[in-house]
C-alpha cells in the first residue's frame, strides 16, 4: 500500500518534469497528452461555451441506469449528445430536459478539436458530439470505456479547463493498472487507434478556485458518435 502511494508520487513528479522539457507526454500507442495546447484558446472556448451552449442547454446531473445521480454536471453540443438515464446510456439528437435539439457545436470547438486530433496524428477528425463535464470539488468519474459511439475509427479529444485533476488512464481491460496523469488547465488528451477503447476516469477533484472557471474543472470531450455517412 505504502509502496503504491510512493510509486504514484514519483510518477506525478516525473510527469511534471516531462512537461517542462517537452509539450507532449505519450501514454502508449495511440494516446498522448498535449500539454498546455488549449491555453491560447481557453478564454474563447469558455466564452463560446457559456454563450452558445450553456445558455440553451444548462448544466444538469444525469442519473445512471442503476439510479445514481452523477457527481459530474453535464451538457452537450453538436448533432448528438451523450445521455444517461434509467433506460441506459446513449447518444440522442435532443436534449431530454428541453425536448429541443442540442445547441450546434460552436465553430471554435470543431476547429480546435480537429487541430488537436491532427496534432496527435489523427487527420480529418470531424466530431459530431461534444460532451461537456463540470467537476466541482469532490466530483469524480469512475473508470469506464467510451463505447456508445457507432464506430471506433475516430479518436477522442479531451480538453481540460480550470482546476487541475488527476486523470486515470488504463488499458483495454479493467484489470490493467491505470496510470495517474495530472492534468492542468489547457492540457489536451487525445486517444484513438489501438487506445480508443482504453479505460479512463477522473479522481475526486481537489478544492480550489481558478481565475477562468471559479471553483470547478470543465472538460470538453469531442467524439464522432454517429455513422460516418449519415
Ligand atoms: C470523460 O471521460 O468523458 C471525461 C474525462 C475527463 O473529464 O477528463
Ligand atoms: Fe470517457
Amino acid at each position: 500500500m505504502t509502496r503504491d502511494l510512493f510509486e504514484d508520487d514519483a510518477e506525478v513528479r516525473r510527469e511534471e518534469g516531462t512537461a517542462a522539457v517537452s509539450s507532449s507526454l505519450p501514454l502508449g500507442p495511440g494516446a498522448v497528452v498535449l500539454r498546455g495546447r488549449a491555453l491560447d484558446d481557453a478564454a474563447m472556448l469558455l466564452a463560446d461555451l457559456r454563450q452558445q451552449v450553456l445558455a440553451r442547454a444548462p448544466w444538469r446531473h444525469m442519473v445512471t441506469p442503476g439510479g445514481f445521480r452523477m457527481s459530474v454536471a453535464m451538457s452537450n453540443c453538436g448533432a448528438l449528445g451523450w445521455v444517461a438515464d434509467r433506460g441506459g446510456y446513449r447518444y440522442d439528437p435532443r436534449d431530454p430536459d428541453s425536448g429541443r435539439p442540442w445547441p450546434p457545436m460552436p465553430a471554435s470547438f470543431a476547429r480546435f478539436a480537429a487541430q488537436m486530433a491532427a496534432g496527435a496524428g489523427f487527420d480529418g477528425f470531424a466530431p459530431d458530439a461534444c460532451l461537456i463535464n463540470r467537476y466541482e470539488p469532490g466530483a469524480r468519474l469512475s473508470l469506464h470505456q467510451d463505447r456508445d459511439e457507432r464506430d471506433f475509427d475516430q479518436p477522442i479529444v479531451s480538453v481540460s479547463l480550470g482546476l487541475p485533476a488527476v486523470f486515470l488512464f488504463g488499458g483495454a481491460t479493467r484489470a490493467h493498472k491505470a496510470r495517474r496523469v495530472p492534468l492542468a488547465h489547457g492540457d489536451v488528451v487525445v486517444w484513438g487507434g489501438p487506445a480508443r477503447l482504453h479505460h479512463h476516469g477522473v479522481l475526486p477533484l481537489a478544492e480550489g478556485t481558478h481565475p477562468l472557471t471559479g471553483r470547478c474543472r470543465i472538460n470538453l470531450t469531442f467524439r464522432k458518435a454517429g455513422p460516418a455517412r449519415p
